[in-house]
This record gives C-alpha cells, structure tokens and sequence, in this order.
C-alpha cells in the first residue's frame, strides 16, 4: 500500500515508518518542515508538506494514498498548562473529517488516534476496547466522535488508543513526571500510589497500527477500536521509585492537595487509575507485543 502518514516525524509516526517499509509498503508522510522532510527522505519516506490548518493539504495527501495513519497531533500548541487542549483537540477533529472527507465511499482505511482513558468506564477496572461513551470528559474524546461521524458516513475507519508509548528516551507523560522531579530534585506519587498507568513500547506500537492499517484494508469493518496496551497498569509508586533511583532523588508520598502545587498542570492525571486491557485487540489482530516493558526502559534512560 502506499501510507499517507501524519505525524511521520513524531515519536510514534518515525517508528511506524520502518514498520511500513519493511512489510513492504511505501510511505508519504506529512510534515510541516525543512528538517522534517530531511527526516523522512533518509527514512526512506516521500515528502508530503502540510499542515493540520490546512485540511487541503490533508486532503491531497489522502487522496495519494490506499489508506492513511493518523498522527499528527499538535502537542506544541497546549500551552505550557494544559490549558488549550481542548482546543488541539478540535483542530484534530477538523483534520480528522479532512482525511475521511476524501476516503468517503471506499474501502481504503483510516486509523486514528486517541487514548486508553477513553475506555475507562468503572473506577478500578481496565479500559477496554469496546466502551465508548460520546459524553466523556475527556477533551480527546472528539477525535473519536469524528471518526464515528465518518464511519457512519461510510469510512473504513479504526482507532488506536495509546497508553503511555515509551523507549529509553522518551515515556508519554511520564517523560514530565521525570522533569518534574528533577526540577523539584523529588520523586513524588499520590497517597499510597496504587493507580496505575497502562504502557506499550514504540516498536510494539508501530506493528500494531500496520496490522490495523491491514485488516482493515482486507476487510471493510468501519468504527473499529484498538487497544494498544502491552502493560495493563504500572502503579505510579513504581514510576515514581524508578525515577527517584535515576535521579538519585527521595521519593515521597503526597497528599491530593500537596499534588497541585508538586505536579502543575501534570497533577490531573498522576493521581488517576486507568489500566487498560489489549484482550480484544490482541485476538482480533493477532497482537503479541514484545516489550521491553515500561519500567526496564527507565531504568535504561541516561538521567544527567
Ligand atoms: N506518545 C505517547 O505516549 C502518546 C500517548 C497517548 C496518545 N498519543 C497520541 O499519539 C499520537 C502521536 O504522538 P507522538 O508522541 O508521536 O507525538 P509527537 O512526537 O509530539 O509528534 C507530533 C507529530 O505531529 C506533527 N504535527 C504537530 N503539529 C502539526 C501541525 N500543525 N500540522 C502538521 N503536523 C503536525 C509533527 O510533525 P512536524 O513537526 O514534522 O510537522 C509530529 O510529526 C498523537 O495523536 C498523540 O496525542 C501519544
């Protein structure tokens, strides 16, 4: 197949394209820069130059391709407190219609992205796969309710929803949880830090959206959702230890209201429980992730 891939450069996007290229496909990935073209010519991708402001360009890239792999996402653009993520959402609404606009009335896929906690329905239990609720809290939720919309309209759309994607280098949102301790020169987690954070490696993730991309492509199952969860939940006393034996920092247990001012903006989830299962995905696209797992990655990391 030939890809249109979105957020080629990104963390996620640059292992998908090995992934890609290895079985086989080809690769058009979208970038908005000089040295994001640079990137993807020496990984062996085509350059296509856009925007997520600039739906044309969306559009032009999907309608090169015999499917696309959503994810561009502008994480640059929240602020430094989390305060426009509502608004990066919506702008990945409007790409995400863009791309379905042109796959409309075919058969070609589109898989997107989202997140685990969109699958969080009862406290204590993993998110799964097959939970949707249009009405979630959660500002994500409507990159999912625009790929509901489009595969009500008729597009082979799938979604993947990430957990924490980690290598030694970079861990999600566990990556400002490590910055957040060196700055503080501590390691914290909430009361006795049993809620947990469900994780994947990058590479184990990458192999999951080209089997998505490729049932899909076989096989017309519009509104799909995946769960690409190699870890269902890591405690954050086990993150916070990990990364207090790293920076040679105390680790220390915080109340709820000590958490804000220790945490920021990052303190809305670091007190949050949401494992999440891979049951379903892992049967229905024959998923056996390999690891390494969350923990053996940090302890990986070069900390100074
Ligand atoms: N990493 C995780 O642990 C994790 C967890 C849950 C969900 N996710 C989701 O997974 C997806 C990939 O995440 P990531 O970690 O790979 O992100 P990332 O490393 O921040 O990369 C973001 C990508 O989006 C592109 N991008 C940003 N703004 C853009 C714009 N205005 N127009 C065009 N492209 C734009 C960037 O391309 P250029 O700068 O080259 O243009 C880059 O390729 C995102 O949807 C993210 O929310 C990730």
């Amino acid at each position: 197949m030939r890809v249109f891939l979105t957020g080629a450069t990104g963390f996620v996007g640059s292992a998908i394209i090995p992934e890609l290229i290895n079985a086989g496909h080809q690769v058009l990935g979208l970038t908005r820069s000089d040295a994001g073209a640079r990137f993807l010519i020496a990984s062996g991708a085509e350059v296509h130059r856009g925007n997520l402001e600039d739906p044309e360009s969306l559009r032009s890239g999907a309608a090169q391709s015999d499917g696309v792999i959503h994810c561009a996402f502008d994480h640059s653009a929240f602020g430094s407190d989390f305060s426009k993520f509502a608004e990066v959402c919506e702008k990945d609404r409007r790409a995400i219609e863009a791309l379905g606009d042109v796959l409309r009335g075919s058969d070609r896929p589109l898989v997107i992205t989202s997140g685990t906690g969109m699958g969080n329905a009862v406290p204590g239990q993993p998110a799964t796969e097959d939970h949707f609720d249009p009405n979630h809290p959660h500002p994500r939720i409507v990159s999912e309710l625009a790929g509901a919309s489009m595969a009500e309209q008729g597009v082979n759309v799938s979604v993947m929803r990430l957990p924490q994607v980690h290598d030694t280098v970079k861990q999600g949102l566990i990556t400002y949880a490590v910055q957040v301790a060196r700055d503080k020169r501590v390691s914290a987690y909430i009361d006795e830090g049993l809620n947990r954070w469900p994780a994947a490696h990058v590479l184990d993730v990458a192999h999951l959206y080209r089997l998505a991309l490729e049932k899909h492509q076989a096989k017309h199952e519009a509104g799909s959702r995946y769960n690409a969860v190699a870890e269902e939940g890591i405690s954050m006393r086990e993150i916070a230890e990990v990364i207090g034996r790293g920076l040679n920092v105390p680790v220390v247990s915080l109340s709820q209201d000590e958490a804000q001012a220790h945490f920021g903006w990052l303190a809305m989830f670091a007190g949050s429980d949401m494992p999440a299962s891979s049951a379903q995905t892992r049967q229905r696209l024959g998923w056996h992730p390999t690891g390494p797992g969350l923990i053996a990655d940090l302890e990986q990391m070069r900390w100074m």
